[in-house]
This record gives structure tokens, sequence and C-alpha cells, in this order.
């Protein structure tokens, strides 16, 4: 079965370089970057530099927002079993969590003019039907820091759960000291939600 990559309202492909413009006015973003860790981009051709990257991966995802035909963030299905040191790093991450054979791993971020409107959680709910159905994955996981209270709303909404919540050397934007806290979604969780919860969004 193949899950679509869309909704009513919006729609994930891959980046192409016209989304440049889009793509530049949220990750210039100190309200994103200040949350995920890296220097604020300054210029669009340093931004322009990260999209040629992000074009070339499979499943990074641009989120377009139909109503107004515009790229508003990405969402990336992350694939650590397709290479021996990713997926040995995603076993320390993961230690002593039954993800299967073939775990994803699920990354988002959002341009801040568009916070609040439910858009990742309905993004997060296509990839993670995507990921089940299309890539064949054993378990899809996802984790933020936990001061990172939005990030883990999206999470707890959809319904993965909590499985680990360990120390981190990452502060949080105000420098404060954080955890990292990791979820997890089985194929038989999703299999008992996925209609259930989201008939809407899912085949
Ligand atoms: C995390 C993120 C993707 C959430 O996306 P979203 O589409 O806004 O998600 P939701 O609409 O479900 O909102 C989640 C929570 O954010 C908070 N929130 C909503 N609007 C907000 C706003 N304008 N400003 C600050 N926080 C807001 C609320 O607590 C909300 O929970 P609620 O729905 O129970 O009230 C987005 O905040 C983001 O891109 N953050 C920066 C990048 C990041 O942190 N990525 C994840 C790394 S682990």
């Amino acid at each position: 079965m193949k899950a679509k990559l869309e909704s009513e309202r919006i729609k994930l492909r891959n980046y192409v370089l016209e989304d440049i413009d889009d793509y530049y006015d949220y990750i210039k973003s100190e309200d994103i970057s200040g949350r995920l860790g890296f220097p604020p981009y300054k210029s669009k051709e340093q931004a322009l530099e990260r999209l040629k990257i992000e074009i070339k991966k499979p499943y990074q995802f641009a989120i377009v927002l139909k109503s107004e035909n515009k790229v508003v963030g990405s969402i990336e299905i992350m694939l650590p079993s397709r290479d021996r040191n990713a997926r040995a790093k995603f076993d320390e991450r993961y230690a002593g969590i039954d993800a299967g054979e073939n775990p994803v791993e699920i990354g988002f971020l959002l341009s801040p003019k568009f916070w609040g409107l439910g858009i990742m959680p309905e993004a997060t709910v296509l990839a993670t039907d995507y990921a089940f159905n299309t890539l064949g994955a054993s378990a899809v996981c996802i984790g933020h820091l936990k001061a990172n209270t939005n990030s883990g709303r999206v999470q707890d909404k959809i319904g993965f759960k909590i499985v680990n919540e360990i120390k981190t050397d990452k502060t949080w934007i105000d420098g404060s000291a954080t955890t990292s806290v990791r979820r997890i979604m089985t194929k038989d969780m999703w299999n008992k939600i996925r209609k259930a919860k989201f008939k809407e969004f899912v085949k």
C-alpha cells in the first residue's frame, strides 16, 4: 500500500531550487536556529548551499501549504539502517529499545509564522504513515530536548510513546540545562490508531 503525502491542507514533496525564497524566509529565523542549535543563516547564498544539500536527500520533504502554494517547513525521514555508522549511532541513542530491523527517525521544523496551526502534527501523521506503509519501517522514532515543549506536544498529540530521557550536553536557547527525550511509534501502535484517530489523513 502506498501512503499519499497529501492532506486537504498540506502536501509533502522534495525540495527544488525554486523553493529558495520560502526556505530562506524561515531558515534565517533565530526561533528555529536557536531551538535546533545551529548558527542563524545570514544570507540567501548561505541558505542556498544548505538547500542544495537538502534537495539530495530522498526523504527530506518540503511542507507546502496548499492554500498559499508556499513552502512553510521541512520534515525528514531518516533511515539509519541504510548506513552502518548511522545505525550504530541510532542504536546508541535508542539503547535498549526494540525498534526492529528497519527503524526510521523523523525530524522537523516549521516557519514561526505558521506555528500553532497544527501543521506539523498533520505533516508528521502523513510522514509516519508513509514510513510504515511505503518504506516498510519497523518503528518510527523521534526525539527532542525536553525544554522544547512545542516539539514534545506534536509528538504527544499523535501518540508517540516516551521510551527514554537521558542527559545531554546540549543546552536550551536561554543556556539552561535540559534533557533529551525520545519517543517511539511501533507498527502495532500505528495500526491501532491510524484510522481511528487520523482517518481524514490516511487511506
Ligand atoms: C515544534 C514545531 C515544529 C511545532 O509545529 P506546530 O505546527 O506549530 O505544532 P502545533 O500547532 O501542534 O503546536 C505545538 C505547540 O506549540 C505551542 N505553540 C503554538 N503556537 C505557538 C506560538 N505561536 N509560539 C510559541 N509556541 C506555540 C503550543 O504549546 C502548541 O501546543 P498546543 O497545540 O497544545 O497548544 C515548531 O514549533 C518548530 O518548528 N519549532 C522550531 C524547530 C523545532 O523545534 N523542531 C523540532 C526539533 S526536535
